[in-house]
């Protein structure tokens, strides 16, 4: 497997592949954007440097899973989506490409996410992945991790 960010690829040309991977993920209910799934992509493909996009394609050249981030404040970076092709999950992807994010994102003291109360499988993730919980709100629950070594 093989991942890719805004950084420094055109990525363009995977863009239809990324929409689709996001349309699969909203016909099977394990995500729903509530907008245009292109202006979504649209709007990620053009990303800076400060809270790039990351996606991992797989040795075939599938894209099989994405990574949003944001950029919080100078300090701090937001894991705003995490998400795995429906027929691709329980592969490691998520796991690979997170990690990747966290060992390249060493200038932001720390990294943040949300998470459903429900969702135990990304939960556990990114608890194996060093992410504690520091509060909730709505039935989300606050993560954090440190990006100091
Ligand atoms: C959460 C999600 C991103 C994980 O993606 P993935 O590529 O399947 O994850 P990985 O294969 O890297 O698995 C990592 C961990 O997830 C958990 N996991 C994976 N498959 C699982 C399964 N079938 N049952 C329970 N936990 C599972 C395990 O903790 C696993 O750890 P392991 O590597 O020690 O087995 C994916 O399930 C997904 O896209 N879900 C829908 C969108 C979503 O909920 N995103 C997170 C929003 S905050």
């Amino acid at each position: 497997m093989k991942i890719l960010d805004t950084r420094t690829n055109d990525l363009f040309s995977l863009r239809s592949q990324i929409i689709d991977v996001l349309r699969k993920c909203e016909l099977r209910g394990t995500y729903f954007t509530g907008e245009s799934s292109a202006a979504m992509v649209d709007d990620w493909l053009t990303r800076n440097n400060h809270s790039p996009f990351y996606f991992v394609i797989d040795g075939t050249g599938d894209v099989v899973c994405l990574v949003v981030t944001t950029k919080c404040s100078k300090s701090r970076l937001e894991l705003s989506l995490v998400l795995t092709d429906p027929d691709k999950q329980g592969n490691g992807y998520a796991r690979y490409a997170i990690s990747h994010v966290i060992a390249t994102f060493g200038k932001h003291k720390e990294m943040i996410l949300d998470v459903s109360e429900y969702n135990s499988r990304a939960i556990s993730l990114y608890e194996s992945l060093g992410f504690k919980e520091y509060g909730r709100f709505s039935k989300m629950i606050r993560m954090q991790r440190s990006l100091k070594a």
